[in-house]
């Protein structure tokens, strides 16, 4: 990187951590309870025939020229003072393999809880493990965590039992997560629960909740891309405490609704936890979007079209939010109290339970306004949301799907006479391409074209700046908050409001671009095996 590059890349990460973060008075807090978070977006070099069986060493060969690109990256983190570094999914070997294809790749990890294993240090102690031993030394001479996605193997027992887990060859294989402590010691292992068309792993026979402890940010999770979809790991490990998580990815972006910084920002802010993530830069499977989010702060890269196809790496100073760790320094208890005493006013912390979700449906609209009445349907990422037009330069709709209303007030701010169609949707029900989530979505888009048909289809750019309140009434805790605004900008929305009802209110104003997306994107989690 050059130096002129380095000092626009310091600049944005200063400029977007400082504003957002004066707001909340964090910036003193740094001293006492702050550490330097770095992801990097791996533009990793491909098997180019992943179904042709390697052998071992082939395929080490081949992982080794990505890991000569961590080693790079790890000195350049360390260098600009990261504590802790992440990869992404898939990055060492990459994907479309099949099962037996994979077989050159895989590694045996052996479980951090069962024993304690530094294989930098100790590499005699298994064999075919050339890829742990590289990132643990990796971690050891830069001095600083390390995670990285792995592929691993590991053996089961075979029952006679034809309901036993344990796939016929005897062994599982698993998308595997794996950290690394500043020493090399290997700290933890995650086995990603929720598979997205992998057909060389297998799910593991129990969800696992994965956690790792670390001396200048205390507790961390662990996930791994659509698991943030769903709520195993994911909420679980929020609902149990755990503030900070840890999110390598390969994901495919999809406007307008699912790019992947947008999910990123809103399942930070939805889920008030930081959240470093890392994907994969790929340009012909549409990944790109990685990021260092905490309620208050984003700092994040996304790839325009005709950008070179590159890595990314990002750095920033995020505050400590484990409740736990925070609690032990007497300096740390005023940052905590300050920032309660800014934070936007969630009422009631109790998440959704089964039985209150389903036995009270929210069945007043948000607001006295009847639904507008001319309202139309149009799939958006295959949902049939249903719509209504923003016919004026200002005013008020309200949109339903059943008893699911969403609402908005807005004024568009007058941009040179350019002619763009918005719409206001909703959807209640279950999206069922891809994977089930169940979902009550509010969403604010710019419809592609002209046409009312074009409305929920991919857009990138707005020139339409707006200021707005977007309200649904939702029968979940778990509402993801984003607003993401022309060529990938994403913006922190000025205002976050939930009731004890179930009401959230977003409110934005003041937009340094004009709007793509403004989002409400609410999870029935307890709706998705129905
Ligand atoms: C992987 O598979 C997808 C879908 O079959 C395909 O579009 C893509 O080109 C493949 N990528 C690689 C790197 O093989
Ligand atoms: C590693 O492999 C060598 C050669 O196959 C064998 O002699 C040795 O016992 C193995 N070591 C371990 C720890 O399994
Ligand atoms: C988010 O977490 C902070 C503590 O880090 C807490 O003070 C605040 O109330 C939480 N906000 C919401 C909306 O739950
Ligand atoms: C939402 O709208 C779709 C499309 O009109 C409809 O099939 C579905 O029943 C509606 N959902 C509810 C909960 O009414
Ligand atoms: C938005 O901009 C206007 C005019 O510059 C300013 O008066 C207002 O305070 C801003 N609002 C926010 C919330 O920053």
């Amino acid at each position: 990187m050059s130096l002129g590059e380095y000092t626009m890349f310091l600049l944005v990460v200063v400029f977007v951590s400082v504003s957002l973060m004066s707001d909340v008075g964090l910036t003193e807090t740094f001293v006492h309870s702050s550490y330097v978070a770095a992801v990097y977006e791996h533009n990793l070099i491909l098997n180019p025939e992943p179904r042709v069986p390697q052998t071992r060493s082939a395929a080490l060969q081949h992982m080794q020229k990505n890991l000569d690109i961590y080693e790079e990256q790890a000195a350049r983190a360390a260098q600009q003072g990261a504590q802790i570094l992440v990869f992404p999914e898939d990055g060492l070997q990459g994907f479309n393999f099949s099962r037996s294809s994979i077989s050159g790749y895989l590694e045996t990890i052996p479980d951090p809880q069962q024993e304690s294993w530094n294989p930098c240090t100790e590499h005699g102690k298994y064999n075919n493990t050339e890829v742990l031993q590289r990132l643990s030394c990796m971690a050891r001479r830069y001095n600083l965590y390390m995670v990285a996605n792995m592929a691993d193997l590991q053996p089961c027992a075979l029952k006679t039992d034809p309901s036993s887990s344990c796939p016929p060859d005897g062994h599982w294989q698993f998308n595997t997560n794996v950290v690394f402590s500043s020493d090399g010691l290997l700290v933890a292992r995650y086995h990603k629960n929720n598979l997205y068309f992998e057909e060389s792993f297998d799910t593991p026979p129990q969800p696992e909740m994965i956690t790792f402890d670390t001396p200048f940010a205390g507790r961390i999770g662990l996930i791994i891309c659509f698991d943030i979809l769903f709520h195993d790991p994911t909420v679980a490990l929020v609902e149990q405490g755990v503030r900070q998580l840890i999110f390598p990815t390969a994901w495919m972006n999809q406007l307008p609704l699912l790019d992947s910084i947008q999910f990123q920002q809103a399942f930070s802010l939805g889920a008030n936890v930081t959240l470093l993530a890392a994907n994969l830069r790929n340009d012909q499977m549409i990944m790109t979007g990685s990021g260092i989010y905490t309620p208050f702060s984003a700092t994040y890269h996304h790839a325009q079209k005709g950008d070179p196809e590159e890595g990314k790496l990002l750095v920033a100073r995020v505050p400590v939010l484990d409740p736990l760790w925070v609690g032990q320094s007497v300096a740390t208890e005023e940052v905590v109290v300050r920032v309660e005493s800014t934070s936007s006013t969630a009422t009631d912390s109790e998440f959704c339970h089964k039985e209150s979700c389903l036995d009270s449906p929210p069945t007043e609209t948000p607001s006295s306004v009847p639904p507008s009445s001319s309202t139309f349907i149009s799939s958006m990422m295959y949902d049939p949301f249903t719509f209504v037009l923003l016919k004026e330069t200002e005013g008020e709709v309200n949109v339903c799907n059943g008893t699911f209303c969403c609402h908005l007030q807005y004024q568009q701010i007058p941009q040179g006479g350019s002619k763009e169609l918005y719409a206001l949707g909703a959807f209640a029900g279950t999206h069922t391409v891809n994977g089930r989530c169940a979902l009550q979505v509010c969403a604010l888009v710019r419809c592609a074209g002209l046409d009312v048909s074009s409305c929920g289809q991919e857009v990138e750019e707005a020139e339409s700046k707006m200021d707005f309140q977007l309200e649904g009434k939702f029968g979940t805790r778990s509402v993801y908050p984003s607003i993401l605004a022309s060529k990938f900008v994403l913006e922190q929305p000025e205002h976050l409001e939930t009731a004890a009802d179930g009401r959230v209110t977003m409110k934005h104003s003041n937009m340094t671009a004009g709007l793509v997306t403004a989002c409400l994107y609410g999870r029935m989690y307890h709706l998705d095996h129905e």
